[in-house]
């Protein structure tokens, strides 16, 4: 028997959308006190879901493309053109296999000891001074330990203008007016740099080192055989460094945990296991993508309800996150949780649901998990410093979603 989906009325509900930001759905899904239901988003009908068997649906590549999905503000910011993220079925696992070749222990462990360095450079210059906005030194702090990853050093004076650049990608998309622009601008300015770049190393005229980003992403054939086409190499080159700069919004949550709950200072210095915990709870707690978006494949009926072909669906990551069915007591901070997580693919999903390989979750899970315990590291063991007053509240209708503050500390220094 076919079932209506639950719908809300009304012409349009973008507007509410912007306002709500990552209790859009949440807020939908508990008065309709249903896991979906349908709403009206860009003047469209479109489905919303929430929790681990909606996830499973929606990461069915037999029902759900990619291709067409995403908002064009979205994939000239955050994706950009041809990226990964737009692909489906056998395109996309060629592609995703190239992202995923450079996701192994050493690599992942490479990138660590990089990021590690560059927290040493840091703190001899945050040594020196009064005080600093914690966001912003972690987005130079990565986007230089990106660029040497990638096998492309920055040069010092460049630190600055790329680290604006590539942090304009991802914090622009859902802002409306010029400055969204800036992010448009940015990713072109970067892509053509990149793009400089491969053609001259496939010319010959300069030199990657092998197992590097570059390198491998450069010289990659596509399905037929061919060399991508420099632009699309650019794209997926960002799609590594970008993401990476990211981990500063993390790190910002992370801080922020560090100082509400200042009793699990105790437990990560004596327990070399609790900071995986405390790190996933930092993304499961808090709030980074609100949802992903697809579009219905084929007709096909779920649970009694009808998916029509080409209607836009949103997965909400951060509902599921905090959905009461799967997480008890989804409100509090508790990592302890994380020891009895029994690792499904579609529970506790920051970074998207699913497989790495045959899906889209994300390529840089693995890493933004080590990066960001490495990084805890320093923050409770190596480094000491001081929270002045400041607004250290976040808004729920901001994405992504920054502490007011950035994040002052004042009198960073080492451990003694
Ligand atoms: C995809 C979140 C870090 C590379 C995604 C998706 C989300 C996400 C929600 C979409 C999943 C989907 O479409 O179903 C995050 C968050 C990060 C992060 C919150 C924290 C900073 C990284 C890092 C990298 C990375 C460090 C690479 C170094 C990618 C790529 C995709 C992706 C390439 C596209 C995968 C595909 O479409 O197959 N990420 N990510 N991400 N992420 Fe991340």
């Amino acid at each position: 028997m076919d079932n209506q989906i639950p719908r809300e009325e009304g012409l349009d509900h973008s507007i509410a959308l912007l306002k709500e930001g990552y209790n859009f759905i949440l807020n939908r899904s508990q008065s309709m006190q249903s896991d979906i239901f349908e709403t009206r988003i860009l003047g469209k009908k479109a489905i919303c879901m929430i929790g681990e068997e909606a996830a499973a649906l929606f990461y069915d590549e037999n029902k759900f493309q990619r291709n067409g999905a995403a908002p064009n503000r979205v994939v000239q910011t955050l994706f950009g053109k041809n990226s990964v993220q737009t692909l489906d079925g056998e395109e996309h696992r060629h592609r995703k296999e190239m992202l995923m070749s450079m996701m192994n222990p050493e690599e992942i462990e490479k990138l660590v000891e990089i990021v590690k360095m560059e927290w040493e450079h840091s703190i001899d210059q945050w040594a020196q001074m009064e005080q600093i906005v914690l966001y912003e030194e972690m987005k130079k702090l990565l986007c230089k330990a990106a660029f040497k990853w990638v096998g492309y050093p920055l040069h010092e004076d460049d630190v600055k203008v790329i680290t604006k650049g590539i942090a304009a990608m991802f914090e622009t998309p859902a802002v409306l007016g010029p400055t969204h622009w800036i992010g448009r601008s940015a990713r072109n300015q970067i892509e053509k740099k990149i793009e400089g770049l491969i053609q001259e190393a496939r010319n010959k005229q300069i030199m990657f080192s092998e197992n590097t980003v570059l390198h491998k992403f450069a010289f990659y054939k596509d399905s037929n055989g061919n060399l991508m086409d420099g632009e699309t190499v650019a794209v997926e080159v960002l799609n590594m460094l970008r993401p990476i700069v990211a981990i500063a919004i993390y790190m910002n949550f992370t801080v922020l945990a560090l100082h509400n709950f200042p009793h699990e200072k105790e437990k990560l210095r004596n327990y070399s296991d609790y900071s995986q915990l405390f790190v996933q709870e930092v993304r499961r707690y808090y709030p980074f993508f609100p949802f992903v978006a697809a579009k219905v494949k084929t007709n096909f009926t779920w649970n009694g309800y009808k998916f029509e072909k080409g209607t836009l669906t949103l997965l909400d990551l951060y509902g599921t996150n905090h959905d009461p069915n799967i997480w008890g007591q989804p409100n509090e901070f508790k990592p302890e949780r994380f020891a009895r997580w029994k690792g499904s693919p579609f529970s506790f999903i920051p970074q998207g649901g699913g497989d790495y390989n045959n899906g889209h979750r994300c390529a840089g899970e693995w890493i933004t998990i080590e990066v960001m315990k490495g990084s805890l590291d320093y923050l409770v063991k190596r480094l000491e410093y001081e929270i002045p007053e400041q607004d250290l509240s976040f808004n729920m209708d901001d994405i992504p979603s920054i502490p007011q503050s950035k994040i002052i500390l004042k009198n960073v220094r080492r451990s003694l």
